[in-house]
């Protein structure tokens, strides 16, 4: 059996998943509070007889998705979803957010591409006032890596952002490896005064294959609170 579920999380979940109708096509986001929501989804579903066509952002969340009986397809099988529910690791005024802190960003960050709405689930120590207290995940190919880290602190110190930690993400002593193969730098920035022109200058560096800043991307933010009621900001 699985502990319960943290209650502001699961405040959260239980909100975004009221949002869900017969038939939708759903992404389903990475993180305990997405596997919070999959779980109160996959209740659901089984109680109401929903018919959902469900697609995975990590393959965690598939396999925690595929146990409790609901059925994953790839994301090119089922084409264009209605919503995703997924969480971040920030989130700020302008529902700007920072995500990745599980390793998923890139194909979270399609698959919200790919949604007509993206729903984020937090607690309320996600908002915040300005990202980047918490660091900033980018996922770079592993071929030239320490290239791609230079050229990330060029850019950064380009951007007044100063001389910051460009880390290695590990696992152990082992690189953390991603679902598509790549490694993680986690960019210890302190804060990011200027998002859009980061997220530029990051998608412009050879071997950057995405970075956790979701600008634009998510429509409605559902903030649970420990005494189990919700705060949505959109
Ligand atoms: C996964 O890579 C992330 O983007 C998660 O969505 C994010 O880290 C939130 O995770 P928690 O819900 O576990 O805090």
């Amino acid at each position: 059996r699985h502990p319960e579920p943290d209650p502001a999380k699961l405040a959260a979940a239980r909100a975004a998943v009221a949002l869900v109708q017969d038939g939708m096509k759903l992404g389903l986001g990475t993180g305990s509070t997405a596997s919070v929501m999959v779980r109160v989804l996959a209740d659901r579903a089984r109680a109401e007889g929903l018919r959902l066509r469900c697609a995975a952002t990590s393959l965690a969340t598939c396999e925690l998705a595929e146990s409790l009986g609901l059925s994953i397809e790839s994301l090119d099988r089922i084409g264009w979803l209605d919503m995703t529910i997924d969480g971040a690791d920030e989130i700020d005024p302008d529902l700007h957010l920072i995500k990745g802190g599980g390793g998923a960003h890139l194909r979270e960050k399609i698959v919200a591409a790919a949604s007509k709405r993206m729903v984020v689930i937090a607690d309320p120590a996600k908002v915040v006032e300005q990202l980047g207290v918490f660091p900033l995940p980018v996922e770079v190919v592993q071929f030239g890596f320490e290239t791609t880290r230079t050229l990330i602190r060029r850019a950064l110190t380009d951007l007044d952002l100063g001389d910051r930690d460009v880390l290695h993400r590990l696992k152990g002593s082992d690189p953390w490896v991603t679902d598509e193969g790549n490694w993680i730098l986690d960019l210890h920035l302190a804060c990011i005064p200027d998002p859009v022109a980061l997220a530029r200058a990051l998608s412009a560096i050879p071997g950057v294959v995405e970075h956790g800043l979701f600008l634009g991307m998510c429509q409605l933010a559902i903030i649970g609170k420990p005494d189990g009621t919700v705060i949505c900001l959109d």
